[in-house]
């Protein structure tokens, strides 16, 4: 098994579906953020992601396939709630947890009787994943706890060296991860918000639960997650966290209006008019470019606690924590 690589880029999904075939890893893109793929059948490959993404082996991953069909194939049984779910908003930003069939690994799964089941909208993926013929295994394309990528550029950045080939699809769509439920005793429950809002679920489900993210149903939801390495800290009142920061070289992520108090240069703008769709896709891309500029502190502007605006509130919470 080969540890070190010399690290392709390129938009050859032939080449891509080759490598997933002989056991190896591709970053591939989807609509949500990259992901870290391998054949969710073959234990091997599926330890590369593992191995090198650092992730630790009690956090299982989010098996990617085609179409529903394909679903079937590694589940046991799809329950009604989550078929119309899938009939609804698949191929798109959702993950759902279903009893897994026995040819899906322990280790993918970290033990657990549910798979993670999704299939995304990125064409790329699709035509990845119909070419390869496998249900891909694949974690977000980041170092273990470090912020998602969302272009094939931040992949490169962060595990050259560690991949064969990132596969470029272009800045993904959504940027935020998508929108975890689980069915426990039958009960839709969300473990995980995204661009698919709590509102658009129960609009096909009706009344849904919220998976508290410390139950370790899914351990791979720690309350530290996505975090730069520049210490960040959310804020209601942006002009206020400066003032108590004038000493520091600071980086500003907010929406809507800069600050006044800081030079704009040193600000990004995650959407204006209140789109909050446009901020989930910016997200980590501001991040990623505000980790690179030497600042001592960023400061993140807390969006309306609903919505998409919740779903990104819950990424910048969990960056902020070290
Ligand atoms: O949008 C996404 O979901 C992206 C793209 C690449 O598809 N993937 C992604 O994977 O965000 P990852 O590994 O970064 O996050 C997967 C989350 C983890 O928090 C993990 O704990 C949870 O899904 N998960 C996976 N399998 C699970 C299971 N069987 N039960 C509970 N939670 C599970
Ligand atoms: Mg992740």
């Amino acid at each position: 098994m080969s540890t070190h690589y010399s690290t392709h880029i390129g938009t050859d999904i032939a080449y891509a579906a080759t490598l997933l075939q002989g056991g190896e890893t591709v970053a591939i893109p989807t609509e949500t953020v990259y992901g870290l793929a391998a054949n969710a059948l073959d234990e091997d490959a599926v330890t590369r992601i593992f191995v090198a993404k650092e992730r630790p082996f009690y956090n299982p991953l989010i098996v990617h396939v085609p179409n529903v069909e394909a679903v079937r194939a590694i589940v046991a049984h799809i329950p009604q709630a989550a078929l119309l779910l899938l009939e609804r908003f698949s191929p798109g930003p959702l993950t759902v947890l279903l009893p897994k069939k026995p040819i899906v690994s322990d280790l993918v799964t970290a033990g657990l009787p549910d798979v993670a089941v999704r299939i995304p909208a990125h064409p790329v993926a699709l035509a990845l994943l119909r070419e390869c013929g496998l249900p891909l295994a694949a974690p977000s394309a980041n170092p273990f706890g470090y912020v998602s990528p969302t272009s094939a550029e931040h992949v490169l950045k962060m595990l050259a060296g560690r991949i064969p080939y990132v596969l470029d699809g272009g800045a993904c769509d959504a940027g935020i991860e998508s929108t975890i439920i689980g069915f426990p005793g039958g009960v839709p429950t969300v473990y995980r918000k995204g661009v698919i809002t709590i509102a658009m679920v129960e609009a096909v489900v009706g009344p849904v639960a919220r998976g508290s993210s410390a139950k370790p149903v899914a351990p791979g939801m720690l309350a530290s997650h996505y975090s730069p390495h520049t210490p960040l800290i959310i804020t209601e009142d942006v002009d206020e966290s400066l003032q108590e920061n004038l000493g520091k070289v600071v980086g500003l992520m907010t929406y809507n209006a800069f600050s006044e108090l800081l030079a704009e240069s040193r600000q990004i703008l995650l959407c204006t008019n209140d789109d909050f769709a446009t901020a989930a896709r910016n997200l980590y891309a501001a991040l990623h470019d505000m980790d690179t500029r030497g600042y001592e502190l960023l400061i993140a502007k807390k969006l309306p606690q609903s919505g998409i605006g919740a779903a990104i509130n819950d990424r910048l919470m969990r960056a902020a924590l070290k």
